[in-house]
């Protein structure tokens, strides 16, 4: 098996000042490693080994219109903002981070379904800025399916889920104040301060890890505070293993505080999970959907998280609009568990299908916690953060376990273990689980060809359509630039409705008469969405990284690809546009 982008120790990383061979890469971050859970060693690395040093210069950033934007603030008297951006030594080095919210502008949240509802906190004019704890002890969050036999730890969680169920309304740490947490950053209750017109949106950006590590971290404390006992640690719904993939009996018990009646009553245990889900239930049987489940984290995680872009999500800075794109994990299997779990006899797929009442459903917490837990996967596996102060700096507020508003930044949000929490060490089953290629000698053909596409599109996906698509260059590349550069396939301008999901698959050099599985190289990835309410049409872009499907289709000496695009469900949606072009593997 060739695995992800051989690294060496004369890897050249663009806009980075120093490189590092994967075998010598022991980050300070990092656990030592002999502290490193035993399922960490040894394994697959992620290719890109490069520590950043981020000149800004992103190289897909809308730069003219953040300086129309800056300019049009100074002469509005804010210049003050900008005034220690350094525009003067490095007309790139924007230091233009996402701020926290300004609670007292918060305003209605819209439903999918265009009802509005008040997802607003309490107001007030004392905020704390965040410190990180003094040598935590740490707390391990564990794996949902081992919990069920723990029965002082079940305890323990259901009581304090029923106690923030039974704080007043108005509390900020209730179970209904935290949900609303999650409708005002997602569903247009935040102005972004400085720009009116625009709204905080933390999904579908670089945004989304570290706010809902920090959405989970206060949700965790003050489960902790309710109870009395500061060692308590949510939970990780292990989706990724096998064991882990139903949901958890532990929430289907009607009886219990973990209970939502809101959840797709045909997806109960033993209902296996679909990690690609799709709106409806395929005929598959269990142990092809658990191969398929697993290639899909291969891919996610390992094979095209091959950039902190596709990994994270693409940068997002105030006065951007919202929803600049989402990163590999966000997208799959993160969206698609949202719909696998929530109600869709609910006029919104309420609760988990829709942002504005996913945190209703205490599974929400468990979901994210084992999303959070990718991000620390990614670390182990050789991933880096991003070194960008437009990442770094930006901020968010949330009220603590004693009722205290706090401004957090995404920088002390980068190591888990600093904020007090580590995870158990299971199985990671998927490490391996790399996708074959089925080389179909009936290969679809293009109904589009690479030299039309900018005629044929923009255009509305009603059926599958195949279209040629030109690469930069015609050449196996050598490991050195495919550390430093990743080939992505970019669909731009997908402009749809956001009140209502939607899914489209992507092929690449796929057969001409069936799609393939999931397991297979030729799926290159989808596009699926969560419904939430956007102020107009939500208009954003996927990524998909090439560089290993190609290497595994034999396709690297190839001038162009055929991409196929099929629609699953919801929609219209147009399709902007195709190009294959390659990008800096740090932002
Ligand atoms: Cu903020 Cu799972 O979404």
């Amino acid at each position: 098996m060739a695995s992800p982008l051989p690294p060496t120790a004369t890897t050249l990383c663009p806009n980075s000042t120093s490189l590092t061979s994967i075998t010598s890469f022991t980050p300070s971050l990092f656990p030592k490693k002999s502290q490193k859970p035993h399922s960490l060693r040894t394994k697959p690395k992620l290719g890109f080994v490069c520590k950043a040093a981020n000149n800004g210069n992103d190289q897909n950033h809308d730069i003219m219109g953040k300086l129309d934007r800056r300019n049009m603030l100074i002469g509005l008297g804010a210049g003050g903002l900008y005034g220690a951006t350094g525009l003067d030594t490095n007309p790139f080095a924007f230091a233009d981070p996402v701020p926290a919210p300004d609670i007292s502008t918060c305003g209605l949240a819209t439903k999918p379904d265009d009802t509005t509802i008040d997802c607003c906190p309490p107001n007030t004019t004392t905020i704390i800025d965040f410190t990180l704890p003094e040598n935590p002890t740490l707390r391990t969050r564990l794996a949902v399916q081992n919990v069920a036999a723990d029965p002082d730890y079940l305890a323990k969680y259901k009581k304090a889920i029923e106690l923030m169920r039974a704080l007043p309304d108005d509390d900020p740490r209730s179970l209904a104040q935290q949900a609303m947490v999650h409708c005002s950053y997602c569903d247009g209750g935040y102005p972004m301060p400085g720009y009116s017109d625009l709204e905080i949106q933390v999904h579908y950006c670089w945004l989304f890890f570290p706010f809902h590590r920090w959405y989970l971290y206060f949700f965790e404390r003050i489960m902790a505070k309710l109870i009395d006992d500061d060692s308590f640690a949510l939970p990780f719904w292990n989706w990724d293993a096998p064991a882990g993939m139903y949901m958890p009996s532990i929430f289907t018990d009607t009886t219990s505080s973990l209970y939502d009646e809101y959840r797709n009553a045909d997806h109960l245990p033993p209902k296996l999970l679909d990690l690609n889900y799709s709106g409806t239930d395929d005929d598959v049987d269990d142990d092809t959907r658990i191969k398929e489940n697993l290639t899909t984290m291969y891919q996610q995680m390992i094979s095209k998280a091959t950039s902190q872009r596709l990994f994270f999500g693409e940068p997002y800075v105030a006065g951007d609009d919202p929803n600049p794109g989402a990163g590999n994990i966000e997208n799959i299997p993160h969206n698609n568990i949202h719909f696998w779990t929530g109600d869709p006899t609910q006029t919104n797929g309420e609760d988990m299908g829709a942002f504005y009442s996913a945190g209703r459903d205490p599974l929400f917490y468990a979901h994210h916690s084992n999303v959070d837990r990718m991000w620390s996967i990614y670390k182990s596996l050789g991933g880096t953060d991003i070194a960008s102060t437009d990442w770094l700096d930006a901020e968010f507020l949330f009220y603590d376990e004693d009722k205290n508003l706090v401004r957090v930044k995404v920088s002390d949000s980068l190591d888990e273990k600093k904020l007090g929490y580590t995870y158990e060490d299971v199985e990671i089953p998927w490490l391996e689980s790399k996708s074959t290629a089925r080389k179909s000698a009936n290969k679809r053909k293009a109904a589009v060809a690479a030299a039309d596409l900018t005629t044929a599109f923009p255009a509305t996906l009603t059926d599958t359509i195949s279209v040629e698509v030109s690469r930069p260059s015609a050449v196996t590349r050598t490991a050195e630039e495919k550390a430093a550069e990743e080939e992505v396939l970019l669909i731009s301008g997908i402009e749809f409705d956001g009140t209502k999901p939607l899914k489209f698959d992507v092929y690449v050099n796929d057969d001409a008469d069936t799609v393939s599985g999931k397991d297979k190289s030729e799926f290159a990835g989808s596009f699926v969405h969560v419904p939430h309410k956007a102020k107009s049409n939500i208009k954003t872009k996927l990524r998909l990284g090439l560089t290993n499907l190609l290497a595994d289709l034999g396709a690297e000496g190839d001038t162009s690809v055929v991409v196929t695009l099929v629609p699953k469900f919801g929609g219209p949606v147009t399709i902007g546009g195709f190009s294959i072009e390659l990008i800096s593997t740090t932002l």
